[in-house]
């Protein structure tokens, strides 16, 4: 079967770029004939940016109701915590020591640190921890555990799931085949859905909408999207517009094709911005639903994450990090 694998930090409210870059996507080709998931709640990876306990597993909570709200069948998929799962955090060593340092400099998340510290005068690697540094071993375990071929993701990710192969590569020439090498599965319409403030949606930049508002704070939320300052009956530019590109993400082309008519006839932005909200909420509102359902028995979600991780270790990740701890000399626990 093909694998498909994908996770999402715990370190925040799921936003529309989460769903139309990862989620969605990751649920539709979860129904998809002869194809084996493994998607799951990167909490290992929320330490790194977030050192509050209690918003960590607020976080994780959110994180798992979203995945069922949005239609995925914990019992077609392994749906896990990453932290259930101490073979990641054991494989992630053993990549560590074949991962070149190099590569790891070039991390675009690492290096944005290193700028910003450039930019404001400060020693370079201040405030920046070696988990940063770390994030694309940790993520490259993540992956090459279940031997992913297929990892769903946003653009933003691409640059690790290169270092991913990268690592897989090393590995294999070292110690004989034991990685797939995965490939990233980006979705061409959403690839990067911006935020508020027309950069990339993302918690960093306080810039998000989150994705189960309620519709009265999601009126208020798009209404801040960022236009220009042309006037009602001036033609819109679609290339550019945040707006437009929030509005693709949740439309057919048919539809998208009537709103960019509209740009061009002059639809007036508030106009505008009640059709994205009405677009958005068409898609929601049944998903919300089924959230805030889903939140009111946490201790629900929490028994099905500890079952998926107890079948998902036995079935593979125990036996496989056995076979690869012997492949580099240690001795096989499993
Ligand atoms: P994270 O938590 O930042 O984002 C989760 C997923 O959402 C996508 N995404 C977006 N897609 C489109 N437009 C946006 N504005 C946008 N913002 C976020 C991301 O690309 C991602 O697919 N390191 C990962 C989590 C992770 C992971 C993995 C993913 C850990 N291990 C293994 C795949 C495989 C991250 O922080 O994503």
């Amino acid at each position: 079967a093909l694998r498909v694998l994908t996770g999402i930090t715990t370190s925040g409210t799921p936003h529309l770029g989460n769903y139309a870059g990862a989620i969605r996507p990751a649920i539709a080709a979860s129904r998809m004939p002869g194809v084996e998931s493994f998607y799951f709640l990167a909490d290992y990876h929320a330490l790194i940016k977030v050192q509050d306990p209690a918003r960590v597993q607020r976080s994780t909570l959110e994180i798992a109701a979203t995945w069922l709200a949005c239609g995925l069948d914990p019992a077609a998929v392994w749906f896990y915590r990453q932290s259930d799962v101490p073979e990641i955090a054991e494989l992630n060593w053993l990549l560590t020591c074949v991962a070149g340092k190099g590569i790891l400099n070039r991390a675009h998340a690492y290096k944005a640190a290193v700028d910003k510290n450039a930019s404001e005068g400060v020693d370079e690697d201040a405030g920046i921890s070696a988990g940063l540094f770390m994030y694309p071993v940790l993520m490259a375990a993540d992956i090459l555990l279940f031997n992913a071929n297929k990892v769903p993701v946003g653009r933003d990710q691409v640059q690790h799931i290169e270092m991913a192969r990268d690592f897989a590569q090393r590995f294999n020439h070292l110690y004989g085949e034991h990685f797939v090498l995965p490939e990233a599965a980006i979705e061409d319409s959403v690839a990067t859905l911006p935020g508020l403030d027309g950069r990339k949606m993302s918690k960093s930049y306080d810039n998000t909408i989150p994705l189960f508002v309620p519709k009265s704070e999601l009126k208020k939320l798009i209404a801040g999207i960022v236009t220009d300052s042309r006037l009602p009956g001036e033609a819109k530019d679609t290339e550019g517009s945040a707006l437009m590109d929030i509005f693709r993400a949740f439309a057919n082309a048919e539809e998208s094709a009537a709103m960019a008519e509209a740009f061009k006839q002059g639809i007036g932005w508030g106009d505008a911005k009640t059709k994205l909200v009405e677009q958005i909420d068409r898609e929601v509102a049944p998903m919300r639903e089924r959230y805030e359902a889903l939140m009111a028995k946490p201790q629900d979600i929490e028994a099905l994450l500890r079952d998926g991780a107890a079948r998902m270790r036995a079935q593979y990740a125990t036996p496989f990090m056995g076979a690869l701890r012997e492949a580099v000399g240690l001795r096989d626990l499993s």
